[in-house]
């Protein structure tokens, strides 16, 4: 007889954004008149097209597999060394990466779930809360949690509370973890950490031989000089520390899919028998197995990103997008609502009007407005009563936003 894997009967009945789509079709069947006037700042799903030197590049990559002379059949599994290269060369110069320590993907949500697969059962595993809820439905998937509380919080997963209080920057904790995510720029609520916050857990994660999972999917936000963009800008990182980046909120591609890990060979944990191994080993014995490498037309595209027309086009995606999410914290503001974030990401973090819960807050954007946002618990619980608003839009989309956002709650 064949049985599931009942971990999966732990998970809430839908994941966060199927679950906001499905909502907002609900109201469009209900209200068809209404239709046209939805604006969606829900899912960080970014709107503006390919920068022009991505798209050449593809092209290209099209072409080369158009004829038998530069045809190309399966990629090595870790990515293109031109890619890896160009990553390391343009992303972490000086910070003791070489190409061989990057791994090449189809993008960082997959690959900050699959990394469970290399590491053992009965970790201790730290998240923060409000988080992006992959880390937690893979962990639950993995057999990681036992079951949900009232609150929706996981036995056995050790939350790290962010509030306005800590500025959404998680504390070490008292306890021990093995495994800590940490995402910087942080989803949902746009917080950074300084470099003091940021050598604060790595001397945490060296103390308690533990692992930082590190998501920089947003480093390309950041604006002020003196926030750190990598962990590995953080002294011992290398030993302690992964890394996961992505090419779908700077170069747009979150319909193209690409990302990479970048996992140093100096990062090991124990296994059974109390050897060390290192992380780098298990994950390409991992990604060689379950994984045949991005396309060649997407990785010859991402490799564009860093060329000078790329780079050029991407910090001109990337200034839009920030004046949008200016406007927003301004918009917010002046509607009498506290606002965090918005200013070295792509997400602002607005706290509810008084008496709103985050679901109350989704409903009246959405019946009032026709704007689509995130509820803050939809994170998790100390996430209840605020709102995430993604700038991901047209400047016309947010102008509007904005009004309605006034209008409606000034
Ligand atoms: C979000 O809205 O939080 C993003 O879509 C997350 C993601 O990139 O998967």
């Amino acid at each position: 007889m064949a049985t599931i894997n009942s971990n999966f009967l732990k998970l809430k009945a839908g994941y966060l954004f199927p679950e906001i789509a499905r909502r907002v079709r609900v109201y469009t069947e209900e209200n068809p008149d209404k239709a046209a006037r939805i604006i969606r700042c829900g899912i960080g799903d970014v709107t503006e097209p390919l920068p022009a030197a991505v798209v050449k590049a593809m092209h290209e990559g099209v072409e080369e597999m158009a004829d038998r002379a530069t045809f190309k059949g399966y990629g090595p599994e870790q990515g293109y060394e031109f890619l890896r290269q160009a990553i390391v060369d343009n992303q972490f110069a000086d910070l003791g990466i070489s190409a061989d320590e990057v791994f090449i993907s189809d993008g960082s949500k997959c690959d900050t779930g699959n990394i469970l697969d290399i590491f053992g059962k009965g970790n201790v595993i730290a998240i923060t809360d409000p988080v992006y809820p992959v880390y937690v439905d893979t962990n639950v998937m993995a057999g990681n949690t036992g079951d949900a509380d009232e609150k929706g919080a996981y036995e056995g997963l050790l939350y790290l509370p962010c509030n306005a209080a800590n500025n959404f920057v998680a504390d070490v904790p008292a306890e021990k973890a093995d495994i800590i995510y940490l995402c910087f720029p942080n989803n949902p609520t746009g917080a950074v950490a300084t470099r003091a916050q940021l050598e604060a857990w790595v001397k945490y994660a060296k103390e308690n031989d533990a692992i930082i999972l590190f998501d920089a999917a947003y480093e390309a936000f950041i604006q002020d000089p003196a926030i750190p963009r990598s962990i590995f800008e953080i002294e011992g990182a290398r030993d302690v520390a992964l890394e996961f980046r992505s090419f779908s909120k700077n170069g747009g591609f979150t319909g193209v899919r690409c990302g990479y890990i970048v996992i140093p060979k100096t990062v090991t944990a124990k296994a059974d028998d109390g050897t060390r191994v290192p992380l780098h080993q298990l994950w390409s014995r991992r990604h060689s197995t379950k994984f045949n490498g991005a396309s060649y037309p997407v990785q010859k595209a991402a490799a564009a990103v860093f060329s000078p027309e790329g780079k050029q086009q991407v910090s001109a995606l990337i200034e839009h997008y920030m004046g949008n999410a200016k406007l927003l914290r301004e918009a917010a503001a002046a509607a009498g609502l506290p606002v965090f974030g918005g200013e070295n990401a792509p997400y602002v973090w607005v706290g509810c009007p008084a008496g709103l819960t985050s679901w109350d807050m989704f409903d009246k954007m959405l019946g009032e407005a026709q704007v689509v946002i995130t509820p803050g618990s939809g994170f998790g619980s100390a996430g209840e009563g605020y709102f995430r608003i993604s700038a991901f839009n047209s400047r016309a989309n947010v102008e509007e936003v904005c009004r309605r956002l006034k209008a409606l709650v000034a």
